[in-house]
Parts: structure tokens; sequence; C-alpha cells
């Protein structure tokens, strides 16, 4: 298992790799990830223009402190290889592979990537994969994916290809789906990755995209994909500790140290029991506090 990845992944932002302006208003807005699109986001008609943007655009725009990732199309798909081949040269931090059924598919990625870094000059391992579960296939085929490649740093949970694929009607209070939003979150913590949530569709709306962002990150999430800029500071907002919650884990981190030191593994503090399980998890929004800058 790698070590857990301190990377903040807070929101993925999706542009279509064929909309200049897009993607560079979108170098601009301070997402942790923009994610420049050949998939779903890009007409069939489009996908030439769309792989040069891409390449342009990575060569030529400065993305701040933003991760620049790209997705391709799926394993199979017969567009993939070209995808890579017309992205890959320009550098992208991450790739990003939709639709994933199996590890192979993980693999196949991997060792082109493998090819072309060492084609194009690039430091070997330096480009990220990041897979899509979007499938029954991909599901049940969970902790083989998660565990496929060494590249591989983080699991996308792809809610509406999901429920497409099982034949489920999405509502509002997302029952239908939650049992893989559930599965993903603990094959990535089981295998060392960061899991990230599903989109908000209903981009206008912001009080709902932030109760549903809360739901993602009380399961486990890292972070949520987003489609639109205004989506952006409120999906990352909820993914960064708040100046109380820092406190309270620094709190408890700190008496956790004492306490063991002095042979204690379970303590109160203000009145409730502290053992393991939660200074783990105040250790987890230090991690989170740090990697979003909030601390050193
Ligand atoms: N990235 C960067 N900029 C974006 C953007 C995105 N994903 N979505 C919208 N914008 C820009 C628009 O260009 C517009 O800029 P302008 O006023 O300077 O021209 C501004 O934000 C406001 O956009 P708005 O008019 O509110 O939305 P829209 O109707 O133009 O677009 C969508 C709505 C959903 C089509 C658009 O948000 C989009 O393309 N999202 C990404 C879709 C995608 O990639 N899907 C596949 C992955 S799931
Ligand atoms: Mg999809």
């Amino acid at each position: 298992m790698k070590q857990t990845i301190t990377r903040s992944r807070r929101c993925i932002l999706y542009v279509p790799g064929s909309e200049t302006r897009k993607i560079e208003k979108a170098a601009a807005l301070g997402a942790d990830c923009v994610c420049l699109d050949l998939e779903d986001g890009v007409a069939p008609s489009s996908k030439p223009d769309a792989r040069a943007g891409i390449a342009h655009a990575l060569r030529t725009l400065d993305f701040r402190a933003s991760e620049k990732m790209a997705r391709i199309n799926p394993v199979g798909s017969g567009l993939e290889i070209e995808d890579l081949a017309s992205v890959v040269p320009a550098r992208p931090d991450t790739i990003v592979i939709p639709k994933v059924g199996d590890a192979e598919q993980i693999r196949r990625v991997s060792l082109y990537v493998s090819e072309m870094e060492s084609h194009c000059g690039i430091e070997p391992g330096t480009i990220a994969l990041v897979g899509m579960i979007e499938s029954a296939r991909g599901l049940l085929n969970l902790a083989a994916i998660a565990s496929a490649d060494l590249r591989l740093e983080a699991l996308i949970f792809g809610a509406e290809d999901y429920a497409a694929d099982v034949g489920a009607l999405r509502t509002r209070e997302g029952l239908e789906v939650l049992y893989a939003r559930s599965a993903i979150v603990a094959a990535c913590a089981a295998f060392g990755l960061q899991a990230i949530d599903l989109l908000y569709l209903d981009f206008r709306n912001s009080d709902g995209l932030r109760a549903e962002t809360l739901r993602g990150a009380q399961l486990g999430y890292a972070g949520a994909q987003v489609i639109h800029p205004n989506q952006v500071p409120v999906v990352q907002q909820v993914y960064t500790p708040d100046d109380a919650a820092i406190a309270a884990a620094q709190r408890i981190v700190e008496s956790a140290r004492e306490n063991l030191q002095a042979g204690r593994g379970a303590f109160a503090l203000d009145n409730k029991m502290v053992d393991m399980p939660v200074i783990k998890s105040a250790e987890r929004v230090l991690v989170r506090a740090r990697a979003a800058g909030k601390i050193p």
C-alpha cells in the first residue's frame, strides 16, 4: 500500500477541452484541480480539436497552483491512445481514466504513459492516474482496481453513469447510489487512495450543492467534482476544516501525546472519551487543513 496522499483535491473542475474561453477561465479560478475533458463533455466531431486545444492550453496557460488533469476517453473506446498521444507530451500532472471496469485498463494506461514519459524525456512516474468508477463492473472489481498500479492516486465516483448502468432512478436523497458511494470510500481507504465524490448537476443551486457535498464529506470523501465556476468555492469550503475544527483537532492530538506518554490509551477530554479512532480522525482533519494551506 502507498502512503496517504496529502495533495489537496477538494474539488475537480471539468472544462470541455473544445472550449478555449472556459479553459482560460478555469485556469485562474483557484480550483485545486482543473480537468480538461476529452470524454463526455466533448462531441465526437470535436475530439480532434479538443486534443489540440488541451495540449496548447497545457503548454501555454498558467494554471497557478491548480493540478492540471486531462480526462481521456475510456480504455477500449478506440480513442484513448490518440488522446494520450496528444496530451501526455504537454505534461499534464494527472490523467483521469473514465468508466474503469477492471484493473487491467489502469495498467494499460500506466504502461503507455511510462513509454510516453521516456519518449518525451519526462521523469519516470511523474504523471499520476485517477480512475473513475461508474459502472456495476467497476464497483465489483473495486479492490483490484484500487490496487492496480502505483501511479493511481484517487478514484472518482461517477454517480450518473453508475445509475444509468444499473438502472437506478436518481432521487434527491440519493439512496439508490449510497451503496456504491460508500464502497468507493472504503476501497480508497483500504489502498491509500483519495476518494472523490459525485457531481451535483443543479449548478445554480448552491444550498443544494453545499448539503450534497457535506453528505459526501461525512461519508469520508476527500473532495468532489464540479462543472461550473460558482461551485468551486462552495465545495472547497466544505472540504476545508474551519478554525474551530482545526483547534479541536489540535487539542485532541496534543492531549493524546501527553496521555500516551503517561501510558493512557483512552482518556477524557471535555467529558468525552478519546481513544485511537478519535485521535486518527483528528489527525486527518489536520492533514486536510495542512493540504489546504490553513496550517503549516
Ligand atoms: N469552466 C470554466 N468556465 C466556465 C465553466 C467551466 N466548467 N462553465 C462555465 N464557465 C464560464 C462561462 O464561460 C461564463 O463565462 P463568461 O461569462 O466569461 O463567458 C461563466 O462561466 C458563466 O457561465 P454560465 O453562463 O453560468 O454557464 P453556461 O450556461 O455558459 O454553461 C455549462 C453551463 C454546464 C454548459 C458549463 O458550466 C460547462 O460547460 N460545464 C462543464 C461541462 C463538462 O465539462 N461536462 C463534462 C464533465 S461532467
Ligand atoms: Mg461519466
